[in-house]
């Protein structure tokens, strides 16, 4: 018995030796370092028995390409020096169709997939365990890795309207998601500041909505407005790009169509969107604003603003429309549709919306909140859409069959699995990467503190959910907002190590989650960024509070 103990000890030791010592993140569920190595070097060849590893293919060759100078010669089998990608194919799909086994001996390397995914997935394992410096000879540790991840929603969400990035940076983006085994791109395309999507219907929206007149200089309120036009948008052609793109690298994009607040963008375009078209836009308090200032326009400066949709027909219908374009981009079930931030004043002054209230037995303005959310999501519904909401979409009484993002703590994502809703927990106080990752940050950044060690030790299932709430809890979602990123040296600056650490949040399982084990891993991950030439921030060693 004392014999065995020992031995059980002794393995799962060595058990642990492997989880931290090999540089993977996120650590897998179950990895054995065995003998010896694999040698990658130009006379490898990838083993694609029936031609159906496409995706994962292609991607392995295009990085091995872009940083080691090479690529592999795709054969349908191989005696030796091969790595085979397969998918096994089942009668009934299994629990974690993300799964995947990756064994690696000094012959032969085999990635067996659950799924196209779960294949793609091991392939991102393997990417992990190749040098960090350029060689022609890829050295790889011997090892038998078992893994599938513990949230079947990670994601990570991408502002375009504060500042806008064009195609080729949201694909690079996407890339460094698909790095990370990240599988939801939640794409915020509307907002105060700028409208960035093509609707043909309305092309004001990218005309008028996608363009401000100036921005403010420095943190709130600034010093002044830079007075520069600064506009942006996808077509809808450059947008189906994106989703293909995401989706050969198993991301799917959910597109965010924000209403009825943070609609001053839109309302710009078509003022009638308003419950007082014939108001000029009031810039944000203590701001300097540039050009004209009697009509509606396009926010200049950060906030939340008190002109929104105006719940009329007229809105609706516009509403309706605009998704009409959108569903077909998007494969996506989830259709976004924010639901923050929605000030009430202008429905209280609104004699429309008071009628309205009365009419239809609401409470207050809260409840006519809930009526317009509700309209909005019975017509994705009827699409075969599901929305998703901030948490605010809780005030006034959840839509039937909305899915809750929780962003203003975890009370929201507490409150609506309580509820029996499905949710995506994206707290402030752990995911908000737009926040600071030091103390001593000297770039201009939206505020708070968040460093590394705080990001890593969230855990998406709060305590105080039954077994049965925590099934509602679909994963969790990092947010990056770009009120203070310009351009995306400083997309990478706030993300990097911080997304990092929140990869191993959304997929590994909490039993091998140990921040001293991350921390032995991250110096690797550290020089994996310089050779993918991706800006980080060194942090270790910043204090939790
Ligand atoms: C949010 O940060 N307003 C969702």
């Amino acid at each position: 018995m004392i014999k065995l103990s020992g031995i059980f000890l002794c393995l799962a030791s060595l058990q642990i030796y492997a989880q931290s010592t090999l540089p993977v993140i996120p650590v897998p569920v179950k990895t054995q370092v065995k003998t010896g190595q694999f040698i990658i070097n130009d006379q490898t060849v990838i083993v694609d028995r029936n031609g159906r590893e496409k995706a994962s293919v292609a991607f392995f060759n295009a990085y091995l390409e872009k940083y080691y100078g090479f690529k592999l010669r795709v054969v349908e089998k191989a005696g030796r020096n091969f790595i085979s990608f397969s998918t096994k194919t089942f009668i009934k799909a299994p629990a974690d169709p993300e799964g995947y086994t990756l064994a690696v001996s000094p012959l032969s390397v085999h990635i067996t997939g659950d799924s196209d995914a779960g294949t793609f997935y091991g392939l991102q394992t393997l990417i992990q365990l190749l040098p960090v410096e350029r060689a022609t000879e890829l050295k790889i540790p011997a090892v038998a890795v078992e893994d599938y991840p513990r949230f079947k929603y990670r994601g990570a969400m991408l502002d375009v309207t504060r500042h806008f990035f064009d195609i080729e940076y949201v694909k690079k983006f996407i890339d460094l998601l698909a790095l990370h085994k990240i599988n939801t791109f939640h794409w915020h395309l509307t907002d105060d500041q700028g409208w960035r999507i093509e609707i043909k219907k309305y092309p004001k929206l990218t005309e008028v909505g996608g363009c401000r007149n100036g921005t403010i200089i420095g943190r709130y309120p600034g010093t002044g407005n830079d007075g520069q036009k600064y506009c942006g948008y996808y077509t809808q052609e450059q947008v189906k790009e994106i989703v293909q793109y995401a989706g050969d690298r198993f991301i799917t994009v959910i597109p965010e169509i924000e209403l009825p607040g943070h609609s001053s963008a839109a309302i710009a375009a078509y003022p009638q969107l308003s419950c007082f078209p014939d108001e000029p836009t009031r810039a944000a308090p203590k701001t300097a604003w540039h050009g004209d200032t009697i009509r509606k326009n396009v926010q200049q400066a950060w906030g939340v603003f008190e002109d929104v949709y105006c719940p009329s027909e007229y809105t609706f219908n516009f509403l309706q429309d605009v998704l009409d374009e959108v569903i077909p981009l998007f494969p996506s079930r989830y259709i976004h549709i924010g639901g923050d931030e929605c000030p009430k004043e202008a429905w209280k002054r609104s004699a429309f919306c008071q009628k309205l209230i009365k009419e239809n037995n609401l409470k207050d303005e809260h409840g006519l909140q809930s009526y317009f959310v509700q309209r909005v999501e019975k017509y994705l519904n009827g699409k075969g859409k599901t929305i998703i909401g901030w948490d605010e979409i809780l005030e006034g009484g959840l839509a039937p069959n909305a899915t809750v993002m929780s962003w203003r703590g975890e009370k929201g994502g507490i409150e609506a699995a309580k509820q029996k809703h499905d949710v995506i927990m994206a707290p402030n106080s752990y995911i908000y990467l737009d926040y600071s990752q030091r103390k001593a940050e000297d770039s201009v950044t939206i505020g708070g503190y968040l460093p590394l060690q705080k990001v890593y030790s969230f855990n998406p299932i709060p305590k105080e959910l039954d077994p049965e709430e925590q099934h509602h809890i679909l994963g969790a979602q990092a947010n990056l907002w770009t009120e203070y990123i310009h351009y995306p040296s400083k997309v990478e600056y706030m993300i990097f190590p911080r997304l990092t650490a929140l990869s191993e949040v959304f997929w590994s399982p909490l039993k091998n989650k140990s921040w001293e084990s991350f921390k032995t891993r991250i110096p690797v991950q550290f020089k994996r960024y310089e050779l993918w030439g991706v800006h980080y921030y060194p942090a270790l060693n910043e204090p939790v509070k």
